[in-house]
């Protein structure tokens, strides 16, 4: 594993030490990215190693089978990543990565696994996340593997699996009634009033929000490697990608960026066109794309089932953007109907329980094979990028479906959990 060389904002590039834990460029307050000696990594990253890979086989080693391109630190792990590309019963070119097999049922085990390693080998004790859902449940779970305190702000509307996450790993979890924009000014203003108390540092909690600290990213990352090397290291035609904050697709482009740099694709292959499936009732990214702006507007009144997708104003909307235009792509937006309908069908008819934010991803697909933008044989990865069981509350709700008739009274079910 590499060590770091520095890390570097996103337009400005600015270089800053990762000698100790940073968030933002603090002249210009973008994003920053990992960046490793290049010609080092040239001569010690290897694409295939048979011997390594037969001493600790793929599955075990999870995404960390490309630690030759990941910071040098003992990683924190459950077992994240090397998810299954599992090939579509209809469409020959489709395949669905599924990343509800990760722990905690979704993708975001891979960046939290991540920051929260990065976390660990800095000495910080306490993390704060402003959450959608999943990845305060990530959060929750890396951090207690860690011994970190893990601090959770979340819609209290989100599925009751991320509530009962944040609890069952003993966080300190907020419901707050609004949007992870409120959730991500309330982690912000908790964090300025505990410098202005002056905490002592330790105590001080740091903010691992998308795209104001660099090592989510590096996480994700993984997911374009994983692609590209279960494809036999050639890209696809096309990345559909349900998009929130945006993580996952900036992380995928870095990782094709560093792949190109070390000769892991060929010379002069062209890279994916990058999709980003969003909500109609939170769609920030389409909106901008549609109307070829370069950032996005705050979505009002942002709703919708995909509860991932409820992100309003996505901080990195400006990098998201730039990769839809550089590769060729485009923003979609379904409608709840449209993905309930798709997750229904892909239930049906695949075998697969798609979240809802991974069905607005199928639903776009489908309606782009309609059209005949798409062809059936394009070799088009999607990401399922959560289990549809950590919805069952919320898809159950979309459905209007009820239990039918009452829980039988003979099981002692009651006397168990709560002895009268
Ligand atoms: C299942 C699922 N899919 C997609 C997203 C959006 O992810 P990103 O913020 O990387 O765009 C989220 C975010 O919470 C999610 O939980």
């Amino acid at each position: 594993m590499p060590k770091i060389a520095y890390l570097e904002s996103v337009r400005s590039h600015n270089r800053i030490s990762a000698d100790t834990p940073q968030t933002l460029d603090p002249a210009t307050a973008e994003s920053l990215y990992v960046r490793y000696d290049m010609d080092e990594l040239k001569r010690t990253a290897k694409r295939e190693n048979p011997a390594k890979y037969a001493a600790e086989s793929a599955a075990s080693l999870g995404m960390w089978r490309y630690k030759d391109v990941l910071p040098s630190v003992t990683p924190v792990t459950l077992g994240e990543g090397w998810t299954p590309m599992v090939r579509s019963k209809r469409y020959p070119g489709l395949f669905i990565k599924e990343e509800g097999n990760n722990p905690t049922g979704s993708f975001k085990a891979r960046g939290l696994a991540m920051a929260v390693t990065m976390a660990k080998h800095y000495g910080l004790q306490h993390l704060a996340v402003p959450s959608a859902g999943n990845a305060a449940g990530a959060l929750a779970a890396y951090a207690a593997a860690a011994g970190i305190t893990a601090h959770l702000y979340m819609p209290q509307d989100v599925p009751f699996a991320n509530y009962l996450e944040g609890i069952i790993y003993g966080a300190d979890v907020h419901m707050v009634d609004g949007l992870i924009s409120d959730c991500a000014r309330m982690v912000g203003e908790e964090i300025k009033a505990q410098k202005a108390a002056n905490l002592p540092p330790e105590q001080v909690w740091f903010d691992i929000s998308t795209l104001k600290e660099p090592f989510r990213v590096e996480g994700k990352k993984t997911m374009g490697y994983e692609l590209v090397e279960q494809l036999g290291w050639t890209y696809p035609d096309a990345v559909f990608y349900p998009t929130g904050g945006g993580v996952g697709l900036i992380g995928m482009w870095k990782a094709f960026d560093e792949m190109e740099e070390l000769g892991w694709v060929e010379k002069g292959s062209k890279r994916p066109k990058m999709y980003a499936l969003q909500a109609a009732g939170c769609a920030p990214i389409v909106t901008a794309y549609d109307k070829h702006e370069p950032v996005s507007q705050f979505f009002q009144n942002a709703a919708t089932f995909a509860a991932g997708l409820r992100v309003p104003k996505p901080y990195g909307d400006a990098i998201i953007l730039d990769i839809l235009a550089l590769s060729g792509g485009q923003a979609i937006a379904s409608t709840d109907e449209e993905i309930l309908a798709s997750i229904l069908d892909y239930a049906k008819n695949e075998g697969l329980f798609l979240s809802p934010e991974g069905a607005a991803a199928t639903a776009a697909y489908d309606r782009l094979i309609a059209s005949g933008e798409l062809k059936t044989t394009d070799k088009v990865v999607l990401f399922n990028t959560g289990a549809g069981l950590k919805y069952t509350d919320m898809t159950a709700e979309a459905m209007k479906l009820r239990r039918p008739g009452t829980l039988p009274t003979s099981l002692p079910v009651g006397g168990i959990i709560t002895p009268v």
